[in-house]
């Protein structure tokens, strides 16, 4: 089986439960390696992009204030890009279904996912689905400097008069 990378975001409700050191703990079981990790403020820009495909979805806009954290007053979420054999595939074993209260008791979802009152899955963790997806969604969450290997073509480009803060010493 080929290397695969795939997008691993611990959700505001898995922060605000304290799950990340026991989400990355039972990740490890997967013997993948961690390529990219950072902490990020999801803006309504990234949230909408990231879940484009379901913008028809009559949970749409709870699904985008979840996963910018204004349902768990958590406003950041932990985006980590997982890489190896079967990446995808191992993932979403330990993950569970997308559906917590149809995911397998011991998985990740299983066991600390929810379904709120208003039918929006509170599943902890999201998982990349497949090969293209998670080109896409890497792509859109990190830069490629911020990733340990070369996942994906990248070129050259540069930027004028680029406005960021950098530290003041
Ligand atoms: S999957 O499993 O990722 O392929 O599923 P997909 O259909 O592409 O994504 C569905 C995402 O919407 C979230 N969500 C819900 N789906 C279905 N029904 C309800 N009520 C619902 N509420 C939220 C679901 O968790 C998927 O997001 P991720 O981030 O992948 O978990």
């Amino acid at each position: 089986m080929n290397n695969q990378a795939t997008l691993v975001l611990i959700k505001p409700d898995g922060l605000k439960k304290s799950l990340t050191g026991n989400i990355l703990t039972r990740l490890s079981e997967t013997k993948l390696e961690i390529v990219a990790a950072k902490m990020v403020r999801v803006t309504d820009e990234l949230a909408r992009e990231h879940y484009a495909h379901l913008k028809d979805q009559p949970f749409f806009e709870e699904l985008i204030n979840y996963i910018k954290g204004d349902l768990h007053d958590r406003k950041k979420a932990m985006a980590m890009v997982y890489w190896g054999e079967g990446a995808i595939g191992k993932v979403r074993q330990l993950a569970g279904a997308t559906n917590p209260e149809e995911a397998d008791p011991v998985s990740i979802r299983g066991a600390y996912g929810r379904i709120t009152t208003k039918g929006l899955y509170e599943n902890v963790i999201h998982c990349s689905s497949n090969e293209s997806e998670a080109r896409r969604e890497i792509q859109l969450w990190f830069a490629p400097e911020e990733i340990i290997v070369e996942l994906y073509p990248t070129k050259e480009a540069v930027e004028k008069e680029v406005r960021r803060t950098v530290w003041a010493k």
